[in-house]
């Protein structure tokens, strides 16, 4: 802490503490009691009504695939996380209408708890009747022996949480993070049974307020200290319950294309001047640059909107140079509003009552960068209004996206929580609450009010947002990243944990900073982690303040050429990777998989991305081999002809130069190269398919999608392409890679088309033969 404030702010973050202890209640909760053995039962629309000594249970299908299941009392919060409002589904009723079943599941209400059954009546979980202590409710999950459990947002621990306890609470951990850190930044309360024959279940808890989940010992406790006790059970295959949560909490829109490429960031450009020169030695060394970014140092005095003009002169004009030569400005915003007499965003917001008050009716203030700041309600639709229309300045000078930090929120506290004290008052939307249910909601409703605001003020532009905090619901406004992890190599394995986790809790979009934020990361673990970033959605390089510049020129030319290496390879694979963009806004498709999403073992050591491609990261000093484990199919390594069967363990090399990278046999990769798209063809026994989705790469126009089908035929392949959509193909034909056979040539409509070592190039066609010599 001492380290990111200087005196004056430690001052205010002691006094922070100090003002923040005296205004949170203590006291220990009151007993847990349990609600009693059911004493009634009433069939309702869509399933059943429970009657118990002290609550009430409301059980109703949503689908045949998707259960709700909503205790009372509780206190209400707005449904912010929710993204459809689904109706009831007539499930069968059996068993004096104890037993409710659909073609994909079945709940059983039983005298002392549930039981969620797959239609073979295999029970999938089982939980006991909750306990409640005033506002707050727990109950216990029992827990198989082999059972995993995943999920619960981003983490610093293994992807199992099985023998932890996590916080379900927003936090900074402030400035610095390793292993076992808990909680972060973006929690969700989203838990992922994985059985030991590989189904299992989701379970999402729509409920903001603090909470816990102790998965120490035989069961799970699941535990809120407030807010409604109102779940969701989604019966597995995960990957189809991950996709039907999407579609409940919000598919991710399409982002702009630019966005998957190369991002820049740093804490500590001083000045416009900086950050030219920094622009300009990635472009001069032919480094592909897409955006840079602008951390806190452009404002006055860290007074969010502003620009300090002295030292970043003619802002549009910066940003207008950069977007000539193909690069993106986004622009970082804190929810602090420097509380100071005579800054006019302060005085305009004390005089809309836009700011968060404590109940005795004043102004909250907490110090962060500037200082003592306000902090806007964003549980209040009109003060989401008047963020978001504070975005059009910086619209207007041509900026394509925006950062949005320290919205857990988080404050300089010297000791203690780094946030608001739980009797802050938000409005929630009109129904007012405190802080302790408002909390895990502040970073989703900043991003709601940056994208609201983004989409009014620059119609026709997909907004691209950033942020760090969040909940469920998250994923339908911004993308993550995993915050100030230290630069260790421990830091490279939390991080891809971190990653993981997020996406295995429903925000597909994520990355990391390159090397760690806080550290000074030696040449060989800055490489590796370029080369992991590089195959993750969102590819980034940041560093704090006090760390030594860290771009890729700095580390010497072995460094530089491994950096080209990931570089390039994220440029080839871009329609690759927009395709996958493409089907998460589409279908709530996941872009990061663990290897056991899709058939292959439990593990942290490799991931897919997409469908096509197995990524092995190398995450130790010194390793020049990596042990992959290779899911069942053929494996080609990334550009070979050899193919590896799986399963299996096999070792990798890995030079420092490139990590492992494998192709699904049966896959059909489009990838860029030079100025033209190819297709990589790595056959299995029955050919390959694979696809493409394209379109202006930003706005709304028409778009297209072509699907390619290789099918086996004697003497080689034949090819079929199948374009929809009204965007014209924008490249001069195709280009044809085949691996696994020697490619001889092609035939369009009569037309041979010999091949070279680079494959062969073709004029659009319906279909083509190619011939191969093969093995
Ligand atoms: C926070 C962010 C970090 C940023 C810094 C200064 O620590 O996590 O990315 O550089 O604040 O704005």
């Amino acid at each position: 802490m001492a380290v990111l404030l200087g005196p004056k702010a430690l001052l205010q973050a002691v006094a922070y503490a100090w003002g923040r202890d005296r205004l949170t209640p203590r006291g220990p909760l009151s007993p847990w009691q349990g609600v009693g053995p059911p004493v009634g039962l009433e069939p309702v629309p869509g399933g059943v009504r429970v009657r118990f000594p002290e609550a009430a249970l409301e059980a109703v299908f949503l689908g045949e695939d998707l259960l709700r299941l909503a205790w009372s009392p509780g206190e209400e919060v707005p449904p912010y996380p929710l993204a459809e409002a689904p109706t009831p589904w007539e499930p069968q009723r059996l068993e004096g209408g104890r037993l409710l079943r659909t073609p994909r599941m079945a709940l059983w209400v039983g005298e002392e708890g549930l039981e969620l059954r797959d239609p073979q009546g295999e029970v999938l979980r089982r939980e006991a009747y909750p306990e409640r202590a005033g506002p707050a409710w727990r109950h216990r999950v029992a827990l198989r022996p082999g059972e995993r459990v995943l999920g619960l947002g981003e983490r610093a621990s293994p992807l199992d949480r099985r023998g932890g306890v996590y916080r379900l609470w927003n936090r900074d951990p402030g400035g610095s993070y390793g292993p076992g850190e808990d909680p972060l930044y973006l929690s969700v309360p989203l838990w992922l049974s994985l059985l030991p024959g590989g189904g299992g279940y989701l379970a999402f808890y729509e409920n903001p307020a603090e909470g816990w989940v102790d998965l120490q010992g035989e069961e799970g406790v699941v535990a809120f200290l407030g807010g409604p006790f109102r779940y969701y059970l989604l019966p597995g295959p995960l990957e189809a319950a991950l996709a039907r949560y999407l579609r409940l909490t919000g598919l991710p829109p399409l982002p702009p294309r630019w966005a998957l490429g190369f991002h820049y960031a740093r804490w500590g450009l001083p000045t416009r001047k900086a950050v030219e020169e920094a622009v300009a030695g990635f472009l001069g060394r032919g480094l592909p640059l897409r955006a840079v970014h602008l951390d806190i140092d452009h404002m006055r005095g860290y007074r969010v909107f502003t620009v300090d003009e002295g030292r970043f002169p003619d802002l549009p004009g910066m940003v207008g140079g950069f977007r000539k030569e193909g690069v993106r400005t986004v622009v970082i915003l804190d929810p602090g509003v420097k509380a100071e007499r005579g800054f006019p965003l302060y005085e305009e917001g004390l005089r809309e009552g836009v700011f968060c008050r404590l109940p005795s009716g004043a102004v909250f203030r907490g110090p962060v960068w500037p200082g003592p700041a306000a902090f806007p309600d964003f549980t209040d639709p009109g003060v989401r209004a008047w963020w978001g229309g504070k975005l059009a300045a910086f619209l207007g000078m041509g900026v394509s996206g925006f950062w949005l930090d320290m919205n857990e929120p988080a404050l300089f506290a010297a000791w203690g929580e780094p946030t608001f004290p739980p009797s802050v008052r938000h409005r929630l939307e009109g129904q007012g609450g405190d802080h302790r249910l408002a909390h895990n909601l502040y970073g989703l409703l900043m991003a709601r009010a940056a994208w609201e605001g983004f989409r009014r003020h620059a119609p026709g532009v997909r907004p691209f947002l950033l942020t760090r905090a969040g909940f469920a619901g998250v994923q339908r406004y911004a993308w993550a990243w995993t915050g100030d992890v230290e630069s260790t190599w421990e830091g490279l394995r939390t991080t891809l944990r971190a990653l993981l986790g997020l996406s295995l809790s429903g925000v597909p979009f994520v990355g990391s900073d390159i090397g760690g934020f806080s550290g000074n990361p030696p040449p060989e673990l800055y490489l590796r982690w370029f080369q992991l970033a590089a195959l993750t959605p969102f590819f980034r390089l940041h560093s704090a303040r006090w760390t030594r510049p860290r771009e890729p020129w700095r580390f010497g030319e072995e460094v530089l050429l491994g950096v080209r290496w990931a570089m390039a390879l994220r440029e080839a694979l871009l329609p690759y990777l927009y395709t996958l963009a493409w089907r998460a806004a589409r279908e709530g498709r996941l872009l990061l998989r663990p290897l056991f999403l899709a058939g292959g073992p439990y593990g942290e050591e490799a991931f897919f991305l997409g469908e096509a491609l197995l990524v092995a990261p190398v995450l130790e000093a010194g390793a020049r081999a990596k042990e992959v484990p290779l899911p069942p199919g053929g494996w080609y390594p990334w550009g070979e002809d050899g193919l590896l069967e799986g399963p299996a363990w096999v070792r990798l090399p890995a030079p420092l130069d490139r990590i492992p990278l494998l192709v699904r046999s049966g896959s059909l990769l489009p990838l860029l190269e030079g100025a033209g798209l190819a297709l990589h063809l790595y056959p299995g026994p029955e050919g390959a398919e694979g696809e493409v989705y394209w379109d202006e790469g930003e706005g709304e126009g028409p778009h297209r999608r072509d699907r390619f089908r290789l099918l086996p035929v004697p003497g080689g392949y034949r090819l079929l392409w199948e374009g929809e959509g009204a965007y014209p193909w924008p490249w001069e034909g195709v280009g044809l890679r085949l691996f696994g056979k020697r490619l001889l040539g092609a035939w369009v409509e009569g037309k041979a088309y010999p091949a070279d070592a680079g494959g062969v190039r073709l004029p659009p066609f319906r279909e083509a033969f190619l011939e191969v010599k093969g093995p």
